[in-house]
């Protein structure tokens, strides 16, 4: 077998040590690698090995790597100009066609570039409309790292940073294989639900602008939740007079098989916000709500809600090559189909191996959860993980393998035949790993 990554990349990444601060992502620190190039689902390494891409840089390549298209409208916007607010006609083009493609009358787009900046700006507009302050999210949620976020990040990574702002909630996420209640649904009737309400109610100072949820959780491990519940949010939100804010970073435009994570369930969120495979790589985010909404102050007075890059030429003309060409190419139906497959292939390998406790997945958002034991759920430990990983690797499949909770979100523009040679590959890892599972 090939050594992946090879020396070149490995003394890159070794001689990069000295000037890059740590905390960079883990997928960086546990690959080494060091990258040369890309194209569509597979990227190439300094040393000249490739490999398949079930990582995408967390669902942002959603055409994959320098596709012709974008590259071409990337660089004859650079010639032309790059910088400033001013209106343009690549932007005009891409704010109808956004408010085409997002659900009811969700036609007025502000840009950012950044997630979490774009989640801060519908903070500032919830607050805005609803004359109130506080925020409810959910466990297992993330929408960034910057002040006003960080508190709603639903997992111990916040831990350290505190004393974190006031005003943030977070109520159990239906994460159904790992019911925080012990239940199982349907017989739960939704409990998160009725829980979340008194939460609320017990919790806050009645004063909630909004509540954010993920349609489906990326960072907690590609989690899909029953049917039912984002009306429920959706519902709850209005009882108390606080808007619901999809944030769709991740589920947006095409990775889940439909436009939005929203649409799988008919939801029409007052706020939503995207950002990552919009841009395709270039840093473009943005929030989308109604005619009414965005005319609250003082979000809507004249420089209340811009920043320096937002919307400017460059980043509009990568997001517009991005979504035409998702549109064009037929990227959502693409997505539904290959990522159908994609979990039937992940449902064969489950009765093959007893430590994969759950697949899910909707369109080309899949998760894993590996387990030492189906009964006990016990997640499997980092040792294995992280071997997971590193012969993925070694084999030429990357992806964000090395915690038990597996994500895949390759570009949307991965081919049959290279969904099938990644998950070939996984099959052959899994057997790789299932005898010293057995043994831990
Ligand atoms: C759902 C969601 N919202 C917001 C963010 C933050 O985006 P960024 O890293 O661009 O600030 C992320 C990042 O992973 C995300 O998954």
């Amino acid at each position: 077998m090939q050594d992946r990554p090879g020396l070149r990349s490995r003394a890159l990444f070794r001689d990069e040590r000295d000037v890059i601060a740590p905390g960079q992502q883990r997928i960086a620190l546990l690959s080494q690698l060091a990258l040369a190039s890309g194209q569509g689902a597979s990227v190439t390494d300094v040393d000249g090995n490739t490999y398949l891409d079930f990582f995408a840089g967390v669902a942002v390549a959603s055409l994959g790597h320098a596709h012709p298209r974008y590259v071409a409208a990337v660089e004859a916007q650079l010639r032309r100009i790059s910088v400033g607010s001013f209106t343009t006609e690549s932007r005009l083009r891409l704010l109808r066609l956004i408010a085409r493609l997002a659900p009811g009358d969700l036609g007025r787009t502000q840009l950012y570039s950044g997630g979490a900046e774009a989640v801060e700006a519908a903070f500032r507009l919830a607050m805005s409309y609803t004359g109130k302050y506080e925020i409810v999210g959910f466990w297992g949620g993330f929408h960034g790292k910057t002040a006003g976020v960080m508190g709603l990040i639903g997992d111990e990574s916040k831990h350290g940073w505190g004393p974190l702002p006031g005003g943030r909630f977070s109520v159990p996420y239906p994460d159904c294989y790992r019911c925080p209640f012990k239940l199982s649904y349907p017989d739960c009737a939704l409990a998160c639900v009725d829980f979340a309400r008194e939460s609320i109610t017990r919790t806050t100072s009645g004063a909630v602008a909004a509540i954010i949820v993920e349609p489906m959780q990326g960072t907690a491990g590609n989690v899909v939740p029953p049917p039912e519940f984002l009306p429920a949010i959706r519902d709850l939100a209005h009882e108390i007079g606080a808007v619901l804010i999809a944030d769709e970073m991740i589920t947006g435009f095409g990775r889940t098989g439909r436009w939005f994570g929203c649409n799988h369930t008919g939801v029409v969120p007052d706020v939503m916000t995207v950002g990552k495979g919009m841009g395709n790589g270039f840093p473009i985010s943005g929030l989308i709500s109604t005619d009414e909404i965005v005319a609250a102050t003082p979000f809507a007075r004249p420089s209340a809600s811009s920043s320096s890059y937002g919307g400017n030429p460059l980043a509009a003309a990568a997001a517009l090559a991005t979504l035409e060409t998702i549109v064009d190419d037929g990227l959502v139906e693409h997505a539904a189909r290959v990522g159908a497959r994609m979990l039937d292939g992940l449902r064969d390998m489950q009765e093959r191996y007893p430590f994969i406790g759950d697949v899910r997945g909707v369109g080309l958002l899949i998760g894993l959860d590996l387990v030492r034991d189906r009964a006990t759920k016990e997640p499997l430990g980092r040792e294995v993980t992280e071997r997971i990983f590193t012969e993925a690797l070694r084999r030429g499949l990357l992806m964000m393998g090395y915690f038990p909770r597996v994500r895949i979100n390759p570009p949307l523009t991965i081919t049959q035949e290279q969904a099938d040679a990644g998950l070939a590959i996984l099959e052959e890892v899994f057997a790789a790993v299932a005898v010293e599972v057995r043994a831990t």
